[in-house]
C-alpha cells in the first residue's frame, strides 16, 4: 500500500509532508531526481524522458499511484505521459488542478463550464519551464473567466533551494516579486506554482504585502489526494513502506531533507 510522490529534487518534501500529515497510516515512496534538479531549465522532451523514468522506477517499488509533486513535470510530462498510455491499473496526478479548485472556489472534480470567479489579478510564480508552457493559464481557462494572470519565471530559486543557500533564494525571491509588481501592482492572489516555494512562503508573502493571498500546493494536494483515495481506495499499491530514493548524493540529500522536514529523513539510492 503505496504511493508514489516524485520531484526533480526536494520540493516534493513540501507536497509529502502534507500527505503524511493529513494520512499519517498511507506508506509513501518519494523519489527526488537530485542529479537532474533543477528541471525548470530543462526542454520538455528532457523533461518528459526525465519524469518517465521516474515514475517507472516508483511503479517498480510498488506504487500503483504516482503523484507529480513538481510543476515542472506536471506542466510539461503529464498530458503526455497520459496520452502515450499508463500500464493497466496504473495512475498518475498533477498537482495544478487542486490549486486552480481552490483559486477558482470549486470542489473537486467540478467540471461545470467556466464562470466568473472573485479573484481578478493573479500573480504566478514558477519555474521558467512551467511558465513558459502555459499550462496553468490553459487549466484556469477551463474552470474561470475574465481572470488577468501575470507570470514571473523565477530563475535560479530552485538551484539556491538545493543547495540550501538561503540567503540568496531569499534575495531572489525578492527580486521575482519586485519584478512582477512592476507590471501588475496590485495583484489579489498568488500562486507559488513550484513545490520549492513553500520554503519561502514567508518571504514571499513579506515581499508581496499580508493583502495578497498565497496559494501554495502542500495542503490542498495533501487534501484531494485524501478524497482520490477514499473514492479510490483500491489505488494504494503494493509497497508497505516509507521510502525515500534519490538519484542524488543520498548522504547530502538526507542532511537537507532532514533540515526541510525537522525530522530524521534517510535517502537511499534510487
Ligand atoms: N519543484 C519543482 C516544481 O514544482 C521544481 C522544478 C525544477 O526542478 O526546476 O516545478
Amino acid at each position: 500500500m503505496a504511493v508514489g510522490i516524485f520531484d526533480s529534487g526536494l520540493g516534493g518534501l513540501t507536497v509529502l509532508d502534507a500527505v503524511a500529515k493529513k494520512m499519517p497510516d498511507l506508506p509513501l515512496v518519494y523519489l527526488g531526481d537530485n542529479a537532474n534538479a533543477p528541471y525548470g531549465v530543462r526542454d520538455s522532451d528532457d523533461i518528459y524522458e526525465l519524469t518517465c523514468k521516474a515514475v517507472e522506477r516508483l511503479w517498480e517499488a510498488g506504487c500503483d499511484l504516482v503523484i507529480l509533486a513538481c510543476n515542472t513535470a506536471s506542466a510539461a510530462a503529464l498530458r503526455r505521459m497520459q496520452e502515450a498510455g499508463l500500464p493497466e491499473g496504473k495512475r498518475v496526478l498533477g498537482v495544478f488542478v487542486p490549486l486552480i479548485e481552490a483559486l477558482t472556489e470549486r470542489n473537486w472534480g467540478d467540471n461545470s463550464p467556466p464562470r466568473e470567479v472573485n479573484v481578478k489579478h493573479v500573480a504566478l510564480f514558477a519555474t521558467p519551464a512551467t511558465v513558459s508552457s502555459r499550462a496553468f493559464q490553459r487549466e484556469l481557462a477551463f474552470r474561470a473567466i475574465g481572470v488577468d494572470v501575470e507570470a514571473q519565471p523565477c530563475g535560479g530559486l530552485v538551484d539556491a533551494l538545493e543547495d540550501g543557500d538561503e540567503l540568496l533564494a531569499e534575495a531572489l525571491v525578492r527580486s521575482h516579486v519586485e519584478a512582477l509588481m512592476r507590471r501588475m501592482p496590485k495583484p489579489e492572489a498568488a500562486i507559488l506554482g513550484c513545490t520549492h516555494y513553500p520554503l519561502m512562503d514567508k518571504v514571499f508573502q513579506k515581499a508581496l504585502g499580508e493583502d495578497v493571498k498565497v496559494f501554495s500546493q502542500a495542503n490542498l494536494v495533501g487534501d484531494s489526494l485524501a478524497d482520490y483515495l477514499q473514492r479510490h481506495p483500491n489505488m494504494t499499491g503494493e509497497g508497505t513502506e516509507n521510502l525515500f530514493l534519490t538519484t542524488g548524493n543520498a548522504a547530502r540529500v538526507s542532511d537537507k531533507a532532514t533540515q526541510i522536514l525537522r525530522r530524521k529523513i534517510h535517502f537511499q539510492p534510487a
